[in-house]
């Protein structure tokens, strides 16, 4: 069963469950317990409180709360005037940079000592406590006396947008409904929204657009204002500022106007009396944020007027109270006519907002996403960047994964991020970095910043706990787009899961490699991610961009692929780009493979400069891509016992399905251009399924074929529908129930069975696996039942899924059968079968060798114990001699020879495996007892005849 969604709905959201734990199993530092505020802001306040929850359980971690007490000085936090007003002899900084923060470890003249935390201001204050904290969960010792700690925010604008719609959807969120609004209106309880800006306080973010850019327009007349300023209320304390996303056409629709021409009067005195009122009910309101001419979404151009008189005439009224407007350069025609070879969405917003540079007010910050597309896995960096150099600017991306695997995938999007931050536009021919652009230095400008799409909901926050990574990484880069993804996401990982070296070291390494893993089996070569445009965003679907407006084009046909959008034959779009870069990506030579077809339209044999075809590329990047997919799932398995368990299976659960799913990606786009290009790949692996039974293929009871739509999404374009399920005889237990069979002719032996089957939003159906008509227990029990909350009704990639049952033996003759229990109209629709050798955690179980460093131990007897040299770590995997099934609930224990106590014991988890982290090396004796009684649940029983041999590895 796969459990992708719900979990910490139920409880209370707190900031708690994401990074901000405080476990105690940090820091070896001794900050004093005694906190105090010189002033009396709401913001030192929460940093008071902050730093009181948190310092008893992280400070002088092991040492008792007498001993701590016991250690004198304060922890006293203010901003810089406080600082030198109380303490004339402390040496604050006299130029500390707005927002930030200064840390300091003091003793005076007379011996007293303090921890000092000043801020420039008052969020300066909040950002150095939270920074403590952070340091605090560190690795390494610091001494803050001889090195200060100072630090202020690279960019102004530190934006979250929340895409949440009044009735509590939210558009492209992951993670359930929404924490702002409930039916319409403000929820009463807004407590997650309090704990949510305590979370994005801790990582420097300032502000949050709390609603839907495809703005519902209600949510600006007076009755819901005076709600939305109790959300302003309860995200005041963390310094998080509020802004709303506004329709363009408000002044008519909710306004009794006949017009929102931004040039007319009374236009404009309708949003300037609007913005009072809203500074009435909120001092503090942050701006406007406008989608306006883009999707559907009314605009001046109805008016003949630009986005900058748009702009401008919301930016006069927000002027006198310090707002800004947002204006986001997200401006296309989605009516593009896919004939012409010169059309280009990715033109669009180049085109329609460089000629308006100079125009806007100075209060007004053009924002513009990463890319020219729309946030895809991979694609160049917007050209518009280098092209307003008048123009306070700000990168919108996307935290909330739509178009990257919708929070089902691991993907770790810092590493995106930082390339685009990083890329240098060369306008002028010098160096401009994105982070420089919009940060404002680059051109002189007085704004700029970085705007993230959150999604934030009920469920989790992000609904999926390594997905928090991404907010964190945001607020970290915005703060500060020098430091790399790896400290990032080593950072989050021992605040959020362990601080065990070895446990960060892995989860990073997880991070790091799986935005490369997603690109490589979705849409590499910048060919954009092949998935349902017009759709979920979510599963494959090649042809869906192509014949239609929205622009999203990758051309590709049976002799080639990719768009040009050189000068010379295309579009013109890499003419866009300042000289040099334009230069490198007109050409083809000169292209980056990674955004090859981005750029350029090639045959199938070009030659990347790698040396391989493109077609080639496109079948390995894919079969890579699963594979790496598949890894993840591996390496979490090492992490269990060392971490958080309900966390641990949470992931595990979900990094199980992606590897399924990167299989459904890689078969539907390697089998799609096989066909397109009939050119074969060179290692033979698209197409052939040698291991694949198909259901098409098999004796089907009940089940009918159908075709699968797009066909790619299904193997062999074909699955089997329970359409007209056996009824059973009266008084028989089972419910209406369709079979496909199969007579296995291989070898016998000890096999894996993958089931792929599609799991329908639109009911829960129930398989089971058959052996010469006997129901097979498997690991989950007898059953297991499609109740994943994928998109769609119908069956197609989104909800292809895969469900793994481990070590079936099969005899030649023995007849495999999958019942399907359809239910509404889920109806238990099957792919395939693919049986595998068995396979464990590693390939070394099967054949029982055990690689090179590590050595292989026979459990004859029920008990057994070696001594050998081990550290730090000391892993291994539990299997059945001769079969290698894994064996789980082994009780594994780690003595120093001659001890009679163990000093570690674990059991070997669901796939044998098992380790101790974090040993001091030296001589070890390991002793592995018991064995699992078949289908009994982690009760361990001593067996005499068991045969089982561990694999020990010494890491
Ligand atoms: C994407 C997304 C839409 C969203 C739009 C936007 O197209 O799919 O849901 O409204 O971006 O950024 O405005």
């Amino acid at each position: 069963m796969l459990v992708l969604a719900g979990g910490m709905a139920a409880s209370a959201q707190t900031a708690d469950q994401a990074w901000l734990r405080y476990d105690g199993s940090h820091s070896r530092i001794l900050i004093p317990l005694q906190v105090r505020a010189l002033g009396v802001g709401a913001l030192e306040k929460s940093g008071v409180q902050e730093l009181q929850r948190s310092l008893p359980s992280i400070s002088g971690a092991g040492l008792t709360a007498s001993v701590k007490q016991i250690f004198d000085g304060e922890t006293i936090i203010g901003t810089v005037e406080e600082m030198r007003r109380a303490f004339p002899e402390l040496p604050v900084p006299t130029d500390l940079e707005s927002e930030g923060y200064w840390i300091y470890s003091w003793r005076n003249a007379t011996g007293d000592q303090a921890l000092i935390i000043a801020g420039a201001d008052q969020p300066g204050v909040l950002y150095g406590v939270f920074a403590l904290l952070r340091i605090l969960a560190g690795s390494e010792a610091i001494n803050l006396h001889d090195y200060p700690l100072r630090s202020h925010p690279a960019m102004p604008i530190r934006w979250v947008d929340e895409w949440d719609n009044p009735d509590g959807t939210i558009e492209r969120g992951y993670a359930g409904r929404s924490i702002f609004f409930e039916g319409g209106n403000v929820r009463e309880d807004l407590t997650a929204a309090g704990e949510y800006a305590r979370l994005l306080a801790s990582v420097g973010i300032n502000g949050c657009n709390i609603n839907n850019v495809n703005a519902a327009p209600e949510l600006i007349d007076s009755e819901h204002l005076q709600q939305v300023a109790r959300i302003a209320d309860a995200m005041r304390p963390w310094g998080v500022r509020i802004a709303l996303s506004v329709a363009f056409a408000s002044p008519q629709k909710i306004g009794g106007l006949t017009t929102y021409d931004p040039a007319d009067p009374a236009v404009k005195a309708w949003w300037a009396a609007k913005v009072n009122e809203i500074y009435t009910l909120i001092p503090d309101f942050a701006g406007f944020t406008v989608k306006a001419d883009s999707e559907d979404q009314p605009g001046p151009a109805s008016f003949g007027r630009t986005p900058a008189d748009a702009a401008n005439t919301l930016a006069a009224a927000l002027a006198p109270h310090g707002g800004v407007v947002l204006y986001r350069a997200f401006v296309y025609n989605h009516h593009l006519n896919w004939l012409d070879p010169k059309a280009d969405r990715a033109r669009a917003a180049y085109d329609i907002f460089h000629t308006l540079d100079g125009a806007f007010a100075p209060n007004v910050v053009v924002q513009t996403k990463e890319g020219p597309i729309d946030f895809q896995a991979q694609e160049p960096v917007s050209p518009l960047f280098a092209g307003l150099r008048q123009t306070s600017q700000a990168m919108e991306i996307e935290i909330t994964q739509e178009y990257t695997g919708q929070q089902r995938h691991l993907v770790y999007l810092a590493p995106m991020w930082k390339w685009v931050l990083d890329f240098d536009l060369r306008a002028g021919d010098r160096s401009t970095p994105v982070k420089e652009i919009i940060a404002g230095k680059s051109f002189h400008q007085p704004l700029g910043g970085m705007v993230a799409v959150a999604g934030i909901g009920r469920d989790g926050w992000l609904g999926s706990p390594l997905a928090l990574a991404n907010l964190y990484a945001f607020g970290r880069l915005a703060w500060n787009p020098n430091l790399t993804p790896d400290e990032i996401a080593a950072e989050w990982t021992r605040q959020t899961i362990s601080n065990d070296d070895a446990v960060v070291g892995t989860v990073t390494r997880m991070l790091m490699q799986s935005w490369p893993a997603y690109v490589n089996y979705t849409g590499p070569l910048g060919i954009q991610t092949l998935t349902d445009i017009t759709g979920s965003h979510y599963g494959p679907n090649i042809e869906s961009s192509e014949n239609n407006g929205w622009g999203q084009w990758h051309r590709a046909d049976h002799l080639g692929v990719g768009m040009d959008r050189s000068v010379k034959t295309g579009t013109g779009y890499s003419g866009q780009y300042p000289p040099e870069v334009a230069k490198l990506n007109e050409n083809l030579a000169t292209t980056p493979d990674n955004l090859l077809l981005f750029f350029h339209h090639v045959p199938y044999t070009y030659k990347l400069h790698s040396g391989q075809s493109v077609i080639q590329y496109i079948y390995d990047s894919h079969y890579e891509g699963a594979a790496q997919a598949a890894q993840f799932a591996r390496d979490w398995a090492m992490l269990e016992g060392s971490i958080d368990q309900p966390l641990y299976e949470q992931v595990r659960d979900r990094l199980r399905y992606q590897a399924g799913h990167a299989i459904v990606w890689r078969d539907a786009i390697v089998q799609y251009f096989l066909k397109l290009s009939g050119i074969p790949d060179e290692k033979a692996r698209a197409g052939h399924y040698p291991d694949r039974l198909e259901a098409e293929d098999a004796r089907l009871t009940g089940y009918k074929i159908i075709d699968v739509t797009p066909w790619e999404d299904a193997s062999g374009g074909k699955a089997v529908s329970c359409d007209e399920p056996q009824i059973p005889p009266p008084g028989n237990v089972w419910k209406p129930f369709c079979k496909a069979e199969w007579t296995w002719t291989g070898e016998k032996g000890l096999y894996d069975i993958a089931v792929q089957y599609f799991d329908l939003q639109s009911g829960n159906a129930k398989f089971f696996l058959e052996q010469n008509g006997m129901i097979r227990l498997g690991p989950m029990g007898l059953w297991w039942t499609a109740d994943a909350m994928l998109p769609s009704t119908r069956p197609h990639g989104d909800n292809s899924t895969r469900h793994l049952i481990r070590g079936v033996w099969l005899n030649p003759g023995d007849v495999i059968g999958i019942r399907g229990i359809p239910d509404g109209n889920d109806r238990a629709t099957l792919d395939y079968i693919e049986v595998t050798p068995a396979q464990h955690n590693r390939e070394l179980m099967t054949d029982l060798t055990c690689s090179e460093g590590e050595q292989i131990k026979d459990l004859k007897n029920a008990e057994e114990a070696w001594e050998m040299p081990v550290g730090p770590n000391l892993a291994g995997w539990a299997g059945e001699t001769n079969v290698g099934t894994p064996i789980e609930g082994m009780l594994v224990e780690l003595f120093h020879p001659g001890d009679k106590s163990p000093i570690a014991t674990t059991r070997t988890n669901e796939e044998g495996g098992f380790r101790f982290p974090g040993l001091a090396p030296g001589r070890y004796r390991v002793k592995a007892s018991g064995v699992v009684e078949s289908g009994a649940d982690a009760i361990v029983r001593l067996d005499p005849a068991a045969k089982a041999q561990l694999c020990l590895v010494v890491e």
